[in-house]
């Protein structure tokens, strides 16, 4: 496994309490163990991305930072809360969009958050000035008084987001927010979750998505109940492939193979494609930055004619892969 989350935290100075920490959780149920052996923290103000195929134990990860499920083992803080004992209190700070949330089909928009709102008590003198403000910032506005049962699957979701922020919680958790919505509201939804981190609000999300993970600061990748990765999309990225790549194109009639294992910057190398009196191959060095000029200078100095080189860029996707072994290391 590779944690980076304690390094990249450690120089910094924590001054506030971490809105969730997860301290060696495991959840069973019966014979099958859904959490094993979890422990992580988010920082509060931070957008932080749960990660993991189908069955990877997301949401009983989340179902217990929420208190609705009871940790077979360990322990879950959110804020100064332990969960599940201290759970009603601690759900005043707990905006929660489910996988699978459900509203009031037979109720209009602004009658379905006038009703979370009663239910997470916001005091009635504010409801519907709160209300009538999430309705303008999730572009709700002209289906305020339509039945939310006649909306389409993307309007109901905004709405679903909306009404787990009709009680200003300092936490907020949404599971799979954008599964199954178009590309142009997926994007969207990352804008409004990073205008409320920039606003001092702690997300957690889980997505299957790799390409929206690349938005969070922070990352658990999970699988199969185990955590296998956590820190920046960067850090996973590096320490995955264990360095970054380089592709360097060299005119050449016979292959480089020794000017190339001399360098002492290059860890591994692999030849991409060579012909017509060229070669490429994809270097991996500590940091490719770094490390370029050094290629360039040490393959010119032993006489090898470089036509191009600059660094790969790696996805979390094969990051992912790589951790997972479905990548060459
Ligand atoms: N109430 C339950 N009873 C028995 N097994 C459960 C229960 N809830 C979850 N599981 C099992 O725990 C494992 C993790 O499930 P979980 O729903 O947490 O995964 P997930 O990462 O959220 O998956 P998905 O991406 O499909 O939502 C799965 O094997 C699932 O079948
Ligand atoms: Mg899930």
């Amino acid at each position: 496994m590779l944690i980076s989350h304690s390094e990249s935290h450690a120089g910094k100075k924590r001054a506030l309490r971490p809105a969730v920490v997860l301290e060696n959780v495991t959840k069973r149920f019966e014979d099958v163990v859904a959490v094993d052996n979890l422990s992580f923290w988010v920082e509060q103000g931070e957008l932080f991305g749960l990660l993991g195929p189908n069955g990877a134990g997301k949401t009983t990860t989340i179902r217990m930072i929420c208190g609705l499920l009871e940790p077979t083992a360990g322990e879950v803080w959110v804020f100064n809360f332990r969960q599940p004992r201290d759970r009603m209190a601690a759900s005043k700070f707990i905006g929660y969009m489910p996988q699978h949330f459900s509203l009031y089909e037979d109720l209009t928009v602004y009658e379905n958050m006038m009703f979370f709102a009663s239910v997470y008590g916001v005091p009635y003198s504010v409801r519907g000035e709160r209300i009538e403000k999430l309705i303008d910032r999730f572009l709700l506005t002209e289906f305020r008084d339509k039945l939310a049962g006649q909306l389409s699957g993307g309007t109901k979701r905004r709405l679903a987001l909306a009404t787990c922020l009709v009680h200003n919680p300092p936490l907020v958790i949404l599971d799979e927010p954008t599964a199954g919505i178009d590309p142009h509201l997926r994007y969207l939804f990352w804008r409004f979750f990073e205008e409320l981190r920039d606003e001092g609000v702690t997300l957690i999300v889980t997505t299957h998505y790799m390409d929206e993970a690349e938005f969070c600061e922070q990352l658990a990748l999970m699988r199969s109940g185990h955590l296998i990765a956590l820190g920046t999309p960067e850090e996973i990225k590096r320490s995955a492939l264990r360095g970054e790549l380089i592709r360097v194109t060299v005119r050449t009639s016979r292959l480089p193979t020794r000017a190339i294992a001399n360098l002492r910057c290059v860890r591994s190398f692999e030849l991409v494609s060579a012909g017509g009196g060229q070669a490429t191959y994809v270097l991996l060095v500590e940091d490719a930055g770094r490390d370029l000029i050094e290629v360039l200078r040490g393959l010119e100095a032993q006489g090898v004619r470089v036509l191009s080189i600059e660094p790969v860029y790696i996805s979390l996707e094969d990051a992912f892969l790589a951790l997972t072994g479905g990548l060459a290391r």
